[in-house]
């Protein structure tokens, strides 16, 4: 029986113990036509057992940040040239391929954006499952089944002994992003990424799996870096949440403030332009304007040019990040005064 099942409390405030600390991280792609700043400076902690949302337009950088993370960048042009990564204290940019290997999936694992590039077609899902769970404990063939049983059977899959023969293409999107979920956090990590893990769902299935996220979350505390373009999705998952811009955490605090008190001008178009209904999963396409090219980045604020309030200082140089309330920072120059 889980802890949640035993009716136990868990969900108590998170620690100040931080499991992933992100310094000052840079990816860049080196292309013939120039440098595309897709990561350019981003920094964020993450305690154990919390939840971070990590929220921005499409192409702001949020997949780059999570796979720059896990060290899982699309082979050629794209470099990370600066910044530390430091899981429970360690550098894991410093790490070697092999030490990285053991990494991921047992202290670190991710969920990628799209469920049909996480499973081979061609293994049955108890042979993907299996491998993974075999990875980490090397154990007799008989208790890994087991393993595998339960690991399908905690991700709500009925008749787990079935659907181990299966292959992806015999289950439907929300179970084969369930089973994706199930593979990500067999190796027991500290640090889940989930990159918009429901955005190939519809939308009952989505709030099913987010619910499953959530009771995966409390009873394992492990703490989730959770990617998403919905403000929605971020209430009612995250404890704080990062808003990224061009390549930059713009504001970052506890979500009840952010929500209650959105001071960066990006931060206050994206959450009014969220339709005032909850569990929505729309995206978010009416902020006028478009962000900036990550090959050609202004000099001063990047969300500047679609900023009602932009004057001579934010044309002129990148603002520091004030402090607007416990935790709670933004990249505004309007912060001078606060
Ligand atoms: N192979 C590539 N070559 C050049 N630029 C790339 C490449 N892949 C991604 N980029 C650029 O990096 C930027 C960040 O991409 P990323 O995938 O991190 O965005 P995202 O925030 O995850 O967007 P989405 O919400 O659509 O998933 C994008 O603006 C994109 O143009
Ligand atoms: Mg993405």
């Amino acid at each position: 029986m889980s802890i949640a099942e035993q009716g136990v409390a868990i969900a108590e405030a998170p620690s100040d113990d931080i499991v992933l600390d992100v310094r000052d991280l840079q990816t860049y792609f080196f292309l013939r036509r120039g440098i595309v700043k897709a990561v350019d400076g981003v920094s964020f902690a993450l305690r154990r057992g919390e939840v971070l949302g990590l929220v921005g337009e499409s192409g702001c950088g949020k997949s780059l940040t999570a796979l720059s993370i896990m060290r899982l960048l699309p082979k050629g042009s794209a470099r990370t040239i600066h910044g530390e990564v430091l899981l429970n204290g360690e550098d894991i940019l410093e790490k070697t391929p092999n030490e990285m290997r053991e990494i991921r999936g047992r202290k670190i694992s991710m969920i990628l954006q799209d469920p049909q590039t996480s499973l081979n077609p061609v293994f049955t899902i108890g042979e993907q499952l299996r491998e993974a769970i075999f990875r980490r404990t090397r154990g007799r063939t008989r208790e890994v089944m087991r393993e595998a049983v339960a690991a399908l059977r905690r991700v709500d899959i009925a008749a787990p002994e079935q659907r181990l023969g299966q292959f992806p293409h015999q289950m439907s999107g929300g179970m084969k992003q369930r089973v994706v979920g199930a593979i990500s956090i067999s190796g027991r990590p500290e640090v889940l990424i989930a990159d918009e893990p429901t955005t190939a769902l519809d939308v009952t299935i989505q709030l099913q799996y987010l619910k499953l996220l959530k009771r995966l979350q409390e009873e394992t505390r492990m703490a989730i870096l959770f990617i998403t373009h919905d403000f929605g999705v971020v209430a009612r998952m995250c404890d704080r949440v990062a808003v990224m811009y061009a390549g930059r955490i713009v504001e970052c605090g506890p979500v009840d403030q952010v929500f209650d008190n959105p001071s960066h001008p990006y931060t206050q178009a994206l959450i009014a332009s969220v339709p005032k209904m909850t569990g929505s999963t729309e995206r978010l396409y009416t902020i006028e304007g478009q962000p900036p090219s990550l090959m050609d980045l202004p000099v001063g604020c990047r969300f500047a040019p679609r900023c009602p309030y932009a004057d001579q200082r934010c044309l002129a140089a990148y603002p520091p990040s004030f402090t607007v309330g416990a935790e709670h920072t933004a990249d505004c120059w309007r912060m001078t005064a606060a």
